[in-house]
């Protein structure tokens, strides 16, 4: 794995290898895919102001998430169907997760189940991502699982009352290929979604199976079945951010469901300064991912106010190029880069990186 020195040479690679189903459905944006470039580009647009001689102290990325301590400032998020990437899937993914000491969420909708993904990895620290289905039974096992399973947050995705219009994946007219299934689930839960028809199968299945009439009210009832901190997933503004929190979640992660969703929704790195401004008063953690490749993008993130960044393609990128190993080089990639900009920049931990220490292009063309 040693060869490949950036994520983009990951993905590039991983892009060949990927059969057009799955590469298709893993690279996509919703329509146009003006947002999926907009995660990307508004990174760019800011600038990182670096510190000289400042008697630099050891570089520490270390940092602290509800109680448990992460090597770095970098998690993955839920992405699902990962055994269409690797044969080992999602199991490759939280074992990587877990050399590396970094946070693994699970989705939902994975090819490998709650547990199967537990005794891959059991020391590592790993969330599950929920989407509420119809049958609330089903959601509420779901959870039981989770927590038994030692999983330490829920993130609620709530981005996402219908699937985006993704259209790639309605001209293959997606399909999880036929030897997978959706591992949490027996019965068509598990396999409605090998069902062909029209457009996207995946489409089909969340549009018919998930529930669209969620409120905040739901979070109320969430509380009541698990002790699990409370991420919400796919915040895009301020006042949802303080909603989420008054109906007491405890984690907000700026999402556009990476550009998935909505085309036309402002990148998250643009998202997240209104939303660190409107929670400031509250005691919450709030966390970013969307076009995150680089060691530098976690960094501007982080100066912008986030605790912690996530990202989901580099993840399938190392994935498909390398089972485990892939997603650990990955890892190791953006851990090099990280500590790099820390030391260069003048802020060798964490507690160092002040909103300062970044600024917006449009501030030097005047
Ligand atoms: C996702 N995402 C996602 N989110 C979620 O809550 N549940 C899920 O099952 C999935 N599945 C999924 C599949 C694929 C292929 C992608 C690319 C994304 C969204 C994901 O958690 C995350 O928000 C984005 O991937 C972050 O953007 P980047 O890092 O991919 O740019």
């Amino acid at each position: 794995m040693e060869k490949y020195i950036s994520v983009k040479e990951l993905e590039d690679a991983a892009l060949v290898l990927l059969p057009k189903n799955a590469r298709d459905y893993y690279k996509s944006g919703a329509t146009e895919e003006y947002t999926l470039a907009e995660n990307r580009r508004a990174f760019q647009r800011l600038r990182i102001r670096p510190k000289c001689l400042v008697g630099l102290a050891a570089c520490d990325l270390s940092t602290t998430i509800f109680g448990e301590k992460v090597s770095m400032p970098l998690g993955i998020s839920p992405t699902a169907m990962q055994r269409m990437a690797h044969p080992d899937g999602e199991t490759a993914n939280v074992r990587a997760a877990q050399t590396e000491g970094v946070i693994y969420t699970l989705s939902t909708i994975s090819t490998s189940s709650i547990e199967e993904v537990a005794e891959a990895a059991p020391n590592a620290i790993k969330w599950f991502q929920l989407y509420i289905y119809n049958d609330r039974e089903v959601t509420r096992k779901l959870v039981l699982r989770a927590e038994q399973a030692g999983f330490k947050a829920i993130a609620l995705t709530v981005d996402t009352p219908v699937f985006g219009i993704r259209r790639a994946d309605i001209r293959n007219k997606f399909t999880l290929p036929n030897h997978l299934k959706l591992a949490n689930f027996d019965g068509h839960l598990s396999t409605k979604i090998h069902s062909t028809g029209d457009g996207s199968g995946l489409n089909n299945y969340v549009n018919n199976l998930f529930d669209k009439s969620l409120t905040w009210g739901e979070i109320k009832w969430l509380k009541s079945i698990t002790k699990l901190p409370i991420v919400v997933k796919g915040i895009l503004r301020g006042d949802d951010a303080v909603r989420a929190i008054e109906a007491g979640c405890d984690g907000i992660l700026v999402s556009n469901h990476g550009a998935r969703q909505l085309d036309g929704v402002p990148s998250t790195i643009e998202a997240l300064p209104e939303i660190v401004e409107a929670v400031k008063n509250y005691n919450v953690e709030v966390f970013l991912d969307g076009g995150v490749t680089t060691g530098t993008d976690v960094y501007k993130a982080l100066a912008l106010g986030a605790k912690m960044v996530f990202v989901g393609r580099p993840a399938i990128w190392g994935l498909t190029v390398g089972g485990e190993a892939g997603v650990q080089r990955m890892l190791s990639i953006f851990r090099k880069e990280l500590e790099y900009t820390f030391q260069i920049a003048g802020t060798p931990t964490i507690e160092d990186i002040t909103k300062d220490m970044v600024r917006h292009e449009s501030a030097y063309s005047r």
